[in-house]
This record gives structure tokens, sequence and C-alpha cells, in this order.
């Protein structure tokens, strides 16, 4: 992108962030003095930072739901080199014995998997995402017989933690980082997850992502949020002034903006031919 676009979409965005997870800009933090209470900044890439408590208890507890490549950022800043089933170096080495590392073929999700014992497979493996499960098969040479038939579509229960809420195979209990919400997710089914993820909040969101190792993505044109709901490339998300909705607008096409500008509202039309530097047609 042309930096001084860049510049202006980065301006665009307002603070829709909460300590310690779910922010996707520049502004979060640059250094560990733009963050408060202790906190340190994790610096994951030019395009997204977060404060994060590094103190070993909350660490513990957080890093559970972190992105693969944050973790390995945050990991690395807060001098910890361990997080619970996880393996964000994807090797062995990074998982309690006897369990090995497995990392599914995208590269966005690894986790420590006991490839020993196929009674615990078969109990574990009915949880995974579909990516999850292949590479678990191959890399452990065992098969998940055990998947139940996919579970009815329709509204999942929402509760306030994963003690409280029961779900039902193959779906499993996603609790956002904060412990305000949890509600229960099929990570099995990619297609329906890819449909339903886009009416969660960020938070469930992000801490889905991170579970089922399945990125959601917003639709063409679609609303946004970064980072958890990113646009398809090479579409950008554009916020609008008021901070309260961004959308997905292609700024790399004059063609696409001009039939379809006219169909926005009119501060994310003004939004738009900022970030873009395009006019709409009158
Ligand atoms: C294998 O896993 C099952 C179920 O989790 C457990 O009951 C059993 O003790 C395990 N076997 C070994 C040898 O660890
Ligand atoms: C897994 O299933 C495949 C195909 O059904 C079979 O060829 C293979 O032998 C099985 N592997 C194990 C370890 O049971
Ligand atoms: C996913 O769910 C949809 C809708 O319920 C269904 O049509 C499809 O067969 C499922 N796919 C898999 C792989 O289970």
């Amino acid at each position: 992108m042309h930096p001084m676009r860049h510049g202006m979409l980065m301006k665009l965005m307002p603070f829709l962030c909460k300590i310690g997870f779910e922010c996707g800009t520049t502004d979060t933090c640059k250094t560990d003095a733009d963050c408060t209470g202790g906190l340190k900044c994790v610096i994951e890439s030019p395009s997204y930072s977060q404060c994060t408590d590094c103190t070993p208890a909350a660490f513990a507890t957080q890093c559970e739901s972190m992105s693969e490549t944050f973790l390995l950022a945050a990991e690395a800043k807060c001098g910890i080199s361990t997080c619970k089933d996880r393996c964000p170096h994807h090797t062995d080495a990074d998982c309690d014995k006897p369990d090995s590392c497995v990392v599914q073929q995208d590269g966005y999700y690894a986790k420590c998997v006991d490839c020993t014992n196929s009674t615990s497979f078969n109990e574990q493996c009915i949880y995974w995402s579909e990516q999850m499960r292949t590479a678990a098969e191959a890399k452990c040479k065992l098969n998940c017989t055990k998947l139940p038939p996919p579970s009815p579509p329709g509204p999942s229960p929402g509760g306030h933690n994963c003690a409280e809420l029961q779900c039902t195979a193959p779906a499993q209990c996603v609790e956002q980082a904060d412990h305000s919400w949890a509600q229960c997710v099929d990570c099995t089914n990619a297609t329906t997850y890819a449909q339903q993820c886009k009416g969660w909040s960020p938070s469930i969101r992000t801490a889905a992502a991170a579970k089922c190792g399945l990125p959601c993505t917003a639709d063409s044109g679609g609303a946004c949020h970064a980072p958890d709901l990113p646009c398809p490339k090479p579409q950008s998300c554009v916020t609008q002034a008021d901070g309260y909705f961004s959308q997905c607008i292609d700024c790399t096409s004059e063609q696409w903006f001009d039939s379809n500008c006219k169909y926005w509202s009119d501060q994310i039309r003004t939004a738009a031919e900022k970030a873009c530097n395009l006019e709409c047609p009158k």
C-alpha cells in the first residue's frame, strides 16, 4: 500500500481495544511506557502490538487464547518459554513429554498432542478442527475414529464461563480472555464456522481462532474488525470517523469503488474516500 494511504488508514482506526486482546492499530503500544499497570508492550508486527501481563499466573491463562504469532512474540518479551499444550516454535521440545508438536498445514496453529495413547487421542480429536485433525493423524499415525455426527445448526448457548456451560460434542466451550463470556463453538466444520464467526464478538472470535486454529475472514464489502475479522485481500478495513463501524473496501480498483460507493452510508463513504484517495462519482 502507498505509505500515505497507509498512514491515513491508521489515523482512521480508533481505539476499539481492551487491554490484553483484540487490538490492531500501530497506536496500541510502541514501548512499555505506553502500557499501564506494569504491563509490557508485545510487538508482533508493525501493524499489531498489545500491552500484555507478563506475570506468570496471568500469562499462563491468557497465553492459551493467543494467536500463534502473537504467542511467539509474547513468550520472547515476557521471558516465558512455555504455555500449556501450545508449541509456537513448532518443535516437540516445546511440549511436555510424551507429547509431540502437531502443526497444521497452513502453519496458523500448532498444539501438543499425545501420540502414544490412542485412547486419549480419540477422546480429544473430536474437538479439533479438520486441519488439526488431519495433521495429527499424519504425525501420530493414528486415526480419529470417534468423530460424532455434526451438531445441528442453531444459536450457541452462551454463559459466563466454561464451568457453567455444557457444550454437546463436537462443539466445545470457548471462553473469552477476560472470562466474562463463553460460548459453544464447533471447530470441526470449517464451512459453518466461517459463516457463524462473523456474528461473534471480537473477544470470542479471538479466543475461538486460537482454540480452533481457524481464523475468521470478513465478506467482500462486509463488516470487518482488526485484527480478528480482516478483509479478504486486497480489500482494506476502513473505519468511519466515529469509530462505530468498519467495512471492507477495495481501494485497489477504482471500478469496484465507483460501482459500490453509492450504496454505503455517508460516514463510510467519507472515510473510504479519504483512505483510498478516490472520489465517489456524484
Ligand atoms: C491413555 O488415556 C486414557 C484416557 O485418557 C487413560 O485412562 C489411560 O490411563 C492412558 N494410558 C496410558 C498408558 O497412559
Ligand atoms: C487409518 O485408516 C486408514 C484408512 O481407513 C487405514 O488405511 C490405516 O491403516 C488406518 N491407520 C491406523 C493406524 O489405524
Ligand atoms: C458442515 O455443515 C454443513 C451445514 O450443516 C453441512 O452441509 C456439511 O456437510 C458439513 N461439513 C462437514 C465436513 O461436516
